[in-house]
């Protein structure tokens, strides 16, 4: 293999950089040629692409975002925009794909792999943590510990003014962001997409917990059922008219930033298997982490299988929550 292309899709996370980072840098140990390719799918579809040399992947590991760019291409869908792809990619002499993004980029990423017949390794890169196959995506670290320390600023007004706050967090269908932040910032309740919260036993938990506390932090993932943030404020109030509410939407606060620890060294050790792969020939894989040891999941598991957060991870948060 001579050539490679690496591609960042999707929603960004903190941590992509170190990938691409770790990418180039061990494809010229084994003397392949890495090519960047911009803007996600849409670079694909229009033959964006730029060679990486060291000099480019200098200084870019404590940098959130992606050099690449990334994009939402709804037109790499159509398998007319995908010829094109292929065609660019047959042109540049590419002979392998890492397709750093999560489960919409896999799911391109798996069509692309056969209509090309090209080898394609994924790695995921979503704040969402939403993959089946892997304890933890890149950006999923950083971005839960962006949350806790947003919502520790927001306790502090919150107890000043003795308010209920209602924290909207991403994480698209999955609550996997908001539980592990609701367990970690110490809040009182959390709503998510895996389970049911009524109305009304929301209204009679926080009535309970708020008894004897200044402020309550209910954290609600963007994806619940019932409604966001605002909307739960709102169905909630008639029911609370004696407390003061508020709702806080975290937005894309969540997913900039420099990347932690944590996220760096996933990224840089999955960026190096990714490419050890494409030299021994493998294809259509996503390289995860279980017990802090990389694994291979086929990609179209990693997207076809649901992965859902521990939900025995709610019962910490009740036990924590009973006064004594
Ligand atoms: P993520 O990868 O973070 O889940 P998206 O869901 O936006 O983000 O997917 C990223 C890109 O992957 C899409 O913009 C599109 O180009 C591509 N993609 C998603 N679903 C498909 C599909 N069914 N077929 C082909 N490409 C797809
Ligand atoms: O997938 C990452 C994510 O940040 C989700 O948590 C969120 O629902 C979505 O992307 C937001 O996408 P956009 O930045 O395109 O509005």
């Amino acid at each position: 293999m001579n050539k490679i292309g690496i591609i960042t899709s999707g929603g960004d996370a903190p941590g992509m950089n170190a990938a691409i980072r770790a990418i180039t840098k061990t494809a010229m140990h084994y003397d392949i040629h890495p090519i960047g390719i911009k803007d996600g799918y849409d670079g694909l579809m229009n033959g964006y692409f730029v060679n990486l040399e060291y000099t480019d992947v200098n200084n870019i590991i404590q940098r959130g975002g992606t050099i690449l760019g990334s994009a939402r291409s709804p037109e790499f869908k159509l398998k007319e925009q995908r010829k094109k792809a292929i065609k660019n990619i047959q042109k540049e002499g590419i002979e392998g794909l890492i397709v750093i993004g999560g489960d919409g980029s896999f799911t391109g990423a798996l069509k692309f792999a056969k209509e090309a017949n090209i080898p394609v390794i994924g790695i995921p890169g979503t704040i969402d943590n939403d993959l089946y196959g892997t304890e933890s995506t890149i950006g999923y670290d950083t971005a839960l510990n962006t949350i806790v320390s947003s919502i520790d600023n927001i306790r502090d007004t919150a107890s000043s003014h003795q308010r209920i706050f209602f924290v909207e967090v991403m994480g698209r269908d999955s609550g996997f962001l908001a539980l592990n932040s609701a367990i970690a910032s110490g809040a009182e309740s959390v709503l998510i997409p895996e389970t049911i919260t009524t109305i009304e036993s929301l209204a009679e938990e926080i009535r309970t917990q708020s008894k004897g506390r200044r402020s309550s932090i209910i954290i609600v993932a963007e994806g619940e059922k019932s409604g966001g943030a605002v909307d739960i404020m709102r169905q909630v109030q008639p029911h609370l008219s004696e407390y003061e509410l508020r709702a806080t939407i975290l937005g894309h606060i969540q997913r900039g930033g420099s990347p932690t620890y944590f996220d760096r060294s996933l990224a840089t050790r999955s960026g190096i298997k990714a490419v050890e792969l494409l030299r021994e020939g493998v294809t259509q894989k996503m390289v995860g982490i279980k017990a802090d040891e990389l694994t291979l999941v086929h990609l179209k598991d990693a997207v076809d299988k649901h992965s859902i957060p521990n939900l025995k991870k709610e019962d910490i948060l009740k036990k924590l929550l009973t006064k004594g």
